[in-house]
């Protein structure tokens, strides 16, 4: 579990909303579009598929992700905070997209009674307490053969990056993100044909798969923090 929880968290982003939209291209060091491009490119997004965005926040990958499922998709965003869910409401109405539809609830315990042609988190599965529970929610909500991604910061292991860990650790505590976690590890257990990449010196990641016809029982014993 995180050294967070979610009350924190939410009160953490309830305030982050107000400047999350300037803040995060800084914050990103000028490589946001690349690395949501890259990440959204690991779905292989189809027109018309169906897409659940979760920990959606404000919504910065909707413009990509529509760019590719077009008017004939269905673009579903889940987020716990109400103030991110409202940034990513004005984004939609601003844009005057009509396929898109933004649901509040822990992306831990949702069950929307449907399934979805692929499912992505960025930026999030850090920062989310029961992230276990999250990546179990989500491989549940897209259908067999159908593409999941997660893509994340995280410590670097590498000789070069490990001297800068403590700046990681500084950004990521200001986002109520645990540096310390290894989300991909049991993401792998649940997925096929995953592929793991890490990018700036390994200060962040991307991991994606694909949902099994049958859902891999996800084991407490091999859970690793
Ligand atoms: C750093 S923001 C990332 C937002 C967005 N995914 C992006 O790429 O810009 C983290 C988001 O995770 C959301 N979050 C935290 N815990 C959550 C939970 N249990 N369920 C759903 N969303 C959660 C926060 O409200 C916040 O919007």
């Amino acid at each position: 579990m995180s050294s967070f929880d979610q009350t924190a968290i939410e009160h953490t982003y309830q305030n982050w909303a107000k400047v999350y939209e300037w803040l995060t291209p800084i914050y990103l060091l000028g490589n946001e579009k690349r690395l949501r491009r890259e990440t959204i490119g690991c779905l292989h997004l189809q027109p018309g598929q169906t897409v659940l965005d979760i920990a959606c926040g404000t919504g910065r990958n909707f413009p990509l992700i529509l760019e590719k499922i077009g008017p004939s998709g269905k673009l579903v965003g889940v987020d716990y905070t109400a103030a991110m869910l409202d940034r990513a409401r004005e984004r939609v109405k601003r844009e005057g997209w009509k396929n898109v539809e933004l649901i509040r609830g822990d992306a831990a315990r949702i069950d929307l009674k449907r399934k979805f042609d692929a499912a992505l988190c960025t930026l999030a599965i850090g920062v989310i307490p029961d992230y276990h529970g999250a990546l179990d929610r989500m491989v549940a909500h897209v259908k067999p053969g159908g593409w999941l991604v997660i893509g994340d910061a995280k410590r670097s292991t590498r000789w070069y990056g490990r001297p800068f860990n403590w700046l990681a650790d500084l950004l990521g505590y200001g986002a109520a993100e645990d540096m310390l976690r290894r989300p991909w590890v049991s993401f792998q257990e649940m997925l096929n044909d995953f592929h793991y990449e890490e990018w700036f010196s390994g200060f962040f990641y991307v991991a994606a798969g694909i949902a099994p016809l049958i859902n891999k029982a996800y084991s407490p014993v091999s859970r690793h923090s």
